[in-house]
């Protein structure tokens, strides 16, 4: 699970007469355009209807182009030392994945499913890191086998079963330590639910120091250098500027005091972006200066001249990309509030209730003539789902369409799509004016495949 900030509920809006929240409209002077899916009411300039029309409702739609171009804007503030590695767990789409390989991108897996995944996906073994805790022996063997560019080590045990299955298949499997960031290379903490996970990740430094000096006599481990994931979803270019910093002071650190040649440095991802209308967006200039001072050190020494750092963003290039769409199929009002029923809810875009962040939602179509405030929900039996609560706008009518913004990143990927025995939603990519399926609908007789009623009951039917 992703470390995700925790709410901070924009100011009461007021009435607004076009169809979007109050909210949806800057306080002081206008934000810069986002790169985003949903551009005047349109899906990545398709018609809503067309594409409901062609795959039903709800379904979740990518732009790729607007992927493109959020790769391209990272790439242009990098300095020459510094690679990207798509964080795969973002939103792990065959051909999200494709397309992130066909940009030149590496991968970040975190199970050995998304390493058969980021390969089938065209990504080059080499070009693929694995991070995680609790990586099983078999999805170790699978990275020796792969040849993948490093495994990020996350204990000591853990290096001592990398070593074994290395050994075994007589090879030199090339390794990060992850160091457990506020222990080892100190961040300043961004308060975020959940962030530090409460010691699972990485080593301390004792251990990272023992590991490291384990590592770099095996002759069956490459040591490369360490890996340090700060905080998620993080907008101040300061922070993320700091971490960088940090982690590349702790791997010199390292590298001097037991004596290894470092040579890649993996600083994690965390790129956040905006959520709601008055989030703050990611200064990429103030970053760039950050990243070319720090990029510039490395190269003033001869020790990290050659030393390459490595990003693993997965929200900052997906996030904006992504739509759920969904239709009207009840509206009413309950003791004066007014209430619009989807036909889908947060068993497919989990994060509002999970994470208590509300999204911006776009009625595609002239909505109501009056703004006032609407709660949208979902289908399922819980009153937990519920995509936004009392937002300002001019509400939907039954059978229009609705967009939940910024989905493109831990949106159907981080969700519980078999409660309630729904229909999972389709996963559509759209390039230059062009929709493509790129996962089914699965109706809910599918789940039914593979499951059985025991034996021992009268009438039983096997799997
Ligand atoms: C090890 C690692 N790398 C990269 C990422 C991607 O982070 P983000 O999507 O915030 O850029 C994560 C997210 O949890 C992570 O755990």
């Amino acid at each position: 699970m992703t470390a995700e900030p925790s709410i901070v509920r924009p100011p009461a809006a007021a009435p607004d007469e076009r169809g979007g929240t109050r909210r949806d409209q800057p306080r002081r002077g206008r934000p810069p355009a986002r790169n985003e899916i949903v551009r005047n009411g349109r899906i990545g300039g398709l018609e809503p209807e067309h594409l409901a029309g062609r795959f039903g409702t709800p379904f979740y739609a990518y732009d790729f182009g607007v992927v493109t171009g959020q790769v391209n804007e990272l790439r242009g503030i990098l300095p020459p030392a510094f690679e990207l590695a798509y964080a795969v767990k973002a939103n792990p789409a065959l051909a999200v994945v494709n397309h992130l390989a066909g940009l030149g991108l590496g991968a970040d897996v975190a199970s050995g499913g998304e390493l058969a995944l980021a390969i089938r996906a065209g990504m080059p073994p080499a070009e693929i890191v694995m991070t995680g805790p609790g990586k099983r022996d078999t999805e170790l063997a699978a990275a020796v086998r792969s040849g993948i560019r490093a495994v990020t080590v996350e204990s000591r045990g853990e290096l001592a079963r990398l070593e074994g299955l290395a050994a075994e298949a007589g090879a030199v499997v090339p390794v990060l330590l992850r160091a457990a960031v506020p222990a080892a290379v100190g961040l300043e903490r961004v308060r975020l639910v959940g962030d530090d996970g409460a010691g699972k990740f990485g080593m301390d430094a004792t251990d990272l120091e023992v590991a490291a000096a384990i590592a770099d006599r095996s002759p069956h481990l490459d040591l490369l250098g360490i890996h340090a994931f700060g905080a998620s979803n993080v907008v101040d270019a300061d922070v993320l500027g700091d971490h960088v910093d940090r982690t590349i002071e702790a791997a010199c650190r390292l590298a001097a005091r037991v004596g290894f040649d470092l040579r890649l440095i993996d600083v994690g991802g965390g790129l956040g972006i905006p959520y709601e209308p008055d989030d703050r967006a990611l200064d990429l200039t103030a970053l760039e200066a950050r990243l070319a001072a720090a990029g510039a050190r490395l190269a003033r020494s001869p020790a990290t001249r050659a030393t390459r750092v490595l990003m693993e963003p997965g929200r900052f290039l997906l996030g904006s990309a992504g739509a759920y769409v969904a239709r009207v199929v009840d509206r009413k009002v309950v003791d004066g509030t007014h209430v619009v029923i989807l036909d889908g809810g947060i068993h497919h875009v989990l994060r509002p209730a999970l994470v208590g962040q509300e999204h911006r939602i776009r009625v595609l179509g002239a909505g109501g003539p009056k703004a006032f405030p609407v709660t949208i929900a979902g289908p399922l039996c819980s009153g937990l789902d519920i995509l936004v609560a009392q937002a300002v706008m001019a509400p939907p009518g039954v059978g229009d369409l609705v967009a939940v913004l910024d989905v493109g990143a831990y949106g159907f990927t981080e969700s519980m799509p078999l409660f309630l025995s729904h229909p999972v939603p389709p996963e559509i990519a759209i390039l230059d004016g062009e929709a493509a399926l790129i996962r089914r609908r699965i109706e809910p007789e599918a789940w039914l495949e593979g499951q059985a009623v025991p034996p021992w009951h009268a009438g039983a039917q096997g799997v």
